[in-house]
């Protein structure tokens, strides 16, 4: 997908991901990650998450990336924030206020520098094209030491029946991106659970919960 798609979808306010309540299965299953207080989580591609307020809210440290500086300014007002601190560099403009930054740029540019204890994905691996994956997950793979672990959620439909994104991300396409580098636990598969409009009208429709940790 590129760039303009997704600022398109900003600017039109097309933002059918977005939720208004925390992910129950975030609730449900990163406390089993045992988290300390001081450690750092990354949300790829974040929109304007209310995820990350309930991460900070276990006092980690949070790092969002988005392409999209309205849903940054939209994530800080709507949840009233004050104004945060703005700051640059090659790649990504930074927002930051206290244990939370939100970079600005493209996700594929994160440096290896780095590195985090843990990695949260909720409509960020499924909203990529095939041809996008195997960029991501060596990014996703660069930027977690051993032992870091990564909660993962993926949808499974038949992808002729609906154009993505969110795009159909099964078993066999996670296996195929992550098993090299990561041990993969499938904690949880939800069949028919409502999420949103489109996806609501497949018959078909799983949603499954994983939990990687590196190798
Ligand atoms: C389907 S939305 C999900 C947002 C968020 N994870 C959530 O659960 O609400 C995907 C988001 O990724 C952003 N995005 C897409 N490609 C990106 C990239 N290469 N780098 C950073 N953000 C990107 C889009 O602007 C969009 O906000």
């Amino acid at each position: 997908m590129e760039a303009d798609f997704w600022l398109n979808r900003w600017q039109e306010n097309k933002i059918g991901f977005h939720r208004e309540d925390y992910h129950e299965k975030l609730l449900q299953y990163f406390p089993e990650l045992s988290p300390q207080n001081g450690q750092k989580v990354l949300v790829p591609l974040c929109g304007k998450t209310k995820d990350m307020l309930w991460l900070l809210n276990m006092n980690l440290y949070v790092h969002g990336v988005e392409l999209s500086r309205k849903a940054i300014d939209s994530f800080f007002i709507e949840n009233n924030f004050d104004r945060p601190k703005e700051t640059q560099d090659q790649d990504f403009t930074h927002f930051t206020h206290e244990n939370l930054i939100i970079s600005q740029g493209d996700f594929f540019k994160l440096n290896s520098g780095d590195q985090y204890d843990y990695i949260y994905d909720r409509a960020a691996l499924v909203a990529l094209p095939h041809e996008m994956r195997t960029r991501y997950s060596e990014v996703i793979e660069n930027v977690l030491p051993t032992g870091g672990q990564y909660l993962l959620i993926t949808f499974e439909y038949d992808q002729e029946k609906m154009e993505g994104p969110p795009f159909n991300v099964d078993a066999n396409e996670v296996h195929r991106l992550f098993e090299k580098s990561f041990k993969i636990e499938l904690k949880e598969t939800m069949e028919n659970v409502p999420e949103g409009p489109r996806l609501g009208e497949l018959d078909k429709f799983k949603q499954k919960v994983y939990i990687l940790t590196k190798k």
